[in-house]
């Protein structure tokens, strides 16, 4: 990577629950020396960056201030969050162009400073919305990523650390596909204290019907973000340290892996489809996607979520909307 940054700049996009949460997160975290933030509504982003400064005192050295499209030019991450939500009887097809048509605005503001950054997506639908600014941006596919199902491959683990009773932290799993209905459980990469879960489960003696019980927890993997909408009208903390991991991942160039939504050509016998897949994260965005040996039923799941994906792309490019 030829690009030397002064600091390590992050902005976002979208000042809103998520992105502020985020900010808050990462400035705790003491990862970024600089955060700048900014919104369509500015008064409102001017609100969340004195609020958050307010906190200063407190946090590892970091400066956070309000973002203008000039600082695009040397961020090192721009991350966004800005977008719709969907509105009572709205489908979610409206949503989707809603949101690309502001994405592809971002993207223009953002191409048009000379960025050299890896920009984050993470606003709703994520896949197709990664692929938008993708196509949009013209960059290479390794610095447009989305955040994919980071968060959905969090809440499998914790679900199943919380089941087997063993910390998260050894617990190793992952969630592919659509940030979505369509998700897959790669149960065939699933390993706890590094043996892998076929071999764990009958020697553990944990429940009586371990088949039962991965199904119980995929569904609610899947319905997790349901629920807690139903419960409090929105998420943000979770999918805020899914982005702070994966903005530390690559301002600290990490070598992480997390399943982040990239551009996939050919790997998993997959084409021009952005989704969530296991890829290695570092300084300048995705490094290497990890090609795994999947069980004929993950694969053919992968394949229907990458279908519908690309189905749903395809109607925004019919109607004009990813243009
Ligand atoms: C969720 C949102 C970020 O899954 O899509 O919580």
């Amino acid at each position: 990577m030829d690009t030397m940054w002064k600091s390590r700049k992050v902005v976002v996009v979208g000042a809103g629950a998520v992105g502020s949460t985020f900010a808050f997160a990462l400035a705790q975290k003491g990862l970024a020396d600089e955060i700048c933030l900014m919104d369509a509504n500015r008064d409102f982003a001017v609100g969340q960056v004195m609020d958050l400064s307010h906190g200063l005192p407190f946090y590892p050295s970091v400066q956070i201030r309000l973002g203008e499209p000039h600082d695009f030019a040397d961020a090192q991450v721009i991350v966004i969050t800005a977008g719709a939500k969907q509105a009572p009887g709205e489908s979610r097809l409206n949503l989707l162009q809603k949101n690309a048509a502001i994405i592809s605005a971002v993207v223009d503001d953002i191409v048009a400073s000379n960025s050299q950054a890896v920009l984050l997506i993470a606003t709703n639908p994520v896949d197709i919305l990664t692929q938008v600014a993708l196509k949009r941006s013209g960059w290479p596919k390794n610095r447009v990523i989305g955040s994919g199902t980071v968060l959905d491959s969090a809440r499998f683990r914790y679900l199943i650390s919380q089941h087997c009773k063993v910390d998260v932290s050894n617990v190793h799993a992952y969630i592919i596909g659509e940030h979505g209905d369509s998700e897959v459980a790669a149960w065939s990469m699933t390993h706890v204290a590094g043996v892998s879960i076929d071999e764990y489960c009958p020697v553990c003696n944990g429940c009586e019907d371990w088949q039962a019980a991965r199904d119980s927890i995929v569904r609610q993997v899947k319905d997790s973000a349901y629920h807690i909408i139903s419960y409090k009208g929105s998420t943000y903390f979770g999918i805020a340290m899914s982005l702070t991991r994966i903005v530390g991942a690559i301002l600290q160039d990490h070598n992480t892996v997390l399943t982040v939504s990239t551009y996939l050509d050919g790997e998993y016998g997959l084409r021009d489809v952005c989704l969530g897949i296991p890829s290695l994260i570092g300084q300048g965005g995705v490094k290497r996607i990890v090609q795994a040996e999947l069980r004929p039923e993950e694969l053919a799941g992968l394949q229907r979520s990458a279908a519908e994906l690309s189905e749903r792309y395809t109607s925004l490019e019919l109607t004009g909307a990813a243009a």
